[in-house]
């Protein structure tokens, strides 16, 4: 299977954590191709078969809980035919102590449902990446034998 990692990072968490899911789905056999929101293009849509969008939740416009600002362009893409029957899965980071914790995986979810995606299994949100960074990828890693097994 060929997996499209599309994430971004403010603190390097989240590249962290879709590093470690790329190690995991190719030490299962998988291709993967890591990109920025801003980089996908509908060459790298129509050769993935997995969609994975990881983001960490942040602030923007005053308003909580939303994804990186590199996913802009991609969340107000009009050409959205390029997405529909995409399977996708949705990987967030944040922190309980905001108001709307991963705020941005709700978004996101949002995204795939306009664009006629589908989500091929339950979101994964992450509280404080660095402050357990064993145990988050410990939790990627049961997530990506989650999704490899709904496939
Ligand atoms: C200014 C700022 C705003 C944040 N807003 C939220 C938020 O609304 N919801 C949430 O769950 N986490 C929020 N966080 C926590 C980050 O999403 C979390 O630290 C995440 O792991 C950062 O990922 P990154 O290292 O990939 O940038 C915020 C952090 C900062 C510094």
């Amino acid at each position: 299977m060929k997996f499209l990692i599309v994430f971004a990072t403010n603190s390097g968490g989240t590249d962290s954590a879709a590093k470690h899911l790329s190690s995991t789905f190719e030490k299962n056999g998988h291709e993967t191709t890591l990109v920025n929101p801003k980089d996908v293009t509908a060459e790298l849509i129509a050769a993935s078969d997995i969609i994975i969008l990881a983001s960490p939740s942040w602030d923007f416009d005053t308003k909580e809980g939303q994804p990186h600002e590199d996913f802009n362009g991609m969340l107000t893409d009009t050409e959205i035919q390029k997405y529909a029957g995409k399977k996708f899965a949705i990987l967030g980071l944040g922190d309980t102590s905001y108001t709307y914790f991963c705020g941005a995986v709700d978004v996101l979810e949002q995204f795939v449902k306009t664009v006629g995606g589908i989500l091929i299994a339950p979101s994964l949100k992450i509280d404080g990446y660095f402050s357990a960074i064993e145990k988050s990828n410990d939790m990627i890693t049961q997530w990506a034998g989650t999704l490899l097994s709904s496939l």
